[in-house]
């Protein structure tokens, strides 16, 4: 299968940072559930945190290459839809790539004004650049919880959705040559 991308189906590249990047956020979802079975102060509770950032992290520096790759290569073309459809699934791919940026970049930014360094797997850290601020550091989680995690749970399961209805439904190639090991 090619790196790059054709008119009929994703190269290995493209399949390959989609696939890694939802796996990154499911990790970092069951990081952050876990780390809420340990009382305040354990051991445990530290490393699922440790871990629930550096799976953020590591989405906040793949999807540069991500976007960089979307933006060099040629696309495959869509399946034959209505015009609307093309133009709804674009507009959510968009904001998708948004999200894969601000859901991360909110976490980093409330870890600088908490004053908090981020150990990235234990590997290095992410030193704190920024000047204490409480209060912008408790906005920008509340951004990260309560806004920007329900919006990318909804959108996910919409595209999702759309994914599985292209499979099922319509019976086209839309999922297809999306998956992995599938040409
Ligand atoms: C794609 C990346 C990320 C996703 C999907 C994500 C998702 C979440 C979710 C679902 C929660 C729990 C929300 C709740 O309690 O209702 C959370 C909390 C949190 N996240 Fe993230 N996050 C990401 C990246 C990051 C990064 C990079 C950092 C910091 C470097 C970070 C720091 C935090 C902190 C400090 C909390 C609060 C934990 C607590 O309440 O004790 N997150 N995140
Ligand atoms: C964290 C979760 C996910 C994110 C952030 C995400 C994001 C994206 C983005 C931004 C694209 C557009 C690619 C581009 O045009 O550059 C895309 C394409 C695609 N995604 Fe996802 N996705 C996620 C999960 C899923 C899941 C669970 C499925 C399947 C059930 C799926 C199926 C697809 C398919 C089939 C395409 C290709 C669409 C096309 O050819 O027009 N995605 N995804």
């Amino acid at each position: 299968m090619s790196a790059r991308n054709s008119g009929q189906q994703w190269g290995w590249v493209a399949k390959a940072l989609h696939w890694l990047i939802f796996l990154l956020m499911l990790a970092a979802w069951f990081a952050v559930e876990s780390h809420e079975d340990f009382p305040k102060g354990s051991a445990e509770r530290a490393q699922w945190m440790l871990l629930h950032k550096s799976f953020g992290a590591s989405v906040f520096f793949l999807v540069w290459l991500r976007l960089y790759w979307r933006l060099s290569g040629p696309l495959p073309t869509p399946e034959p839809a209505p015009r609307w459809q093309h133009l709804a699934a674009a507009g959510l791919h968009w904001v998708l790539y948004g999200l894969m940026i601000f859901m991360p970049l909110t976490g980093l930014a409330a870890s600088q004004f908490s004053g908090r360094i981020v150990s990235f797997f234990g590997l290095f850290d992410i030193p704190v650049f920024l000047a204490a601020n409480k209060t912008l550091a408790g906005q920008l989680m509340g951004l990260h919880k309560e806004i920007l995690w329900p919006l990318l749970l909804l959108l996910v399961a919409g595209h999702a959705a759309a994914a599985l209805w292209h499979h099922f439904i319509t019976k086209d190639r839309t999922l297809r040559r999306m998956l992995p090991f599938v040409s």
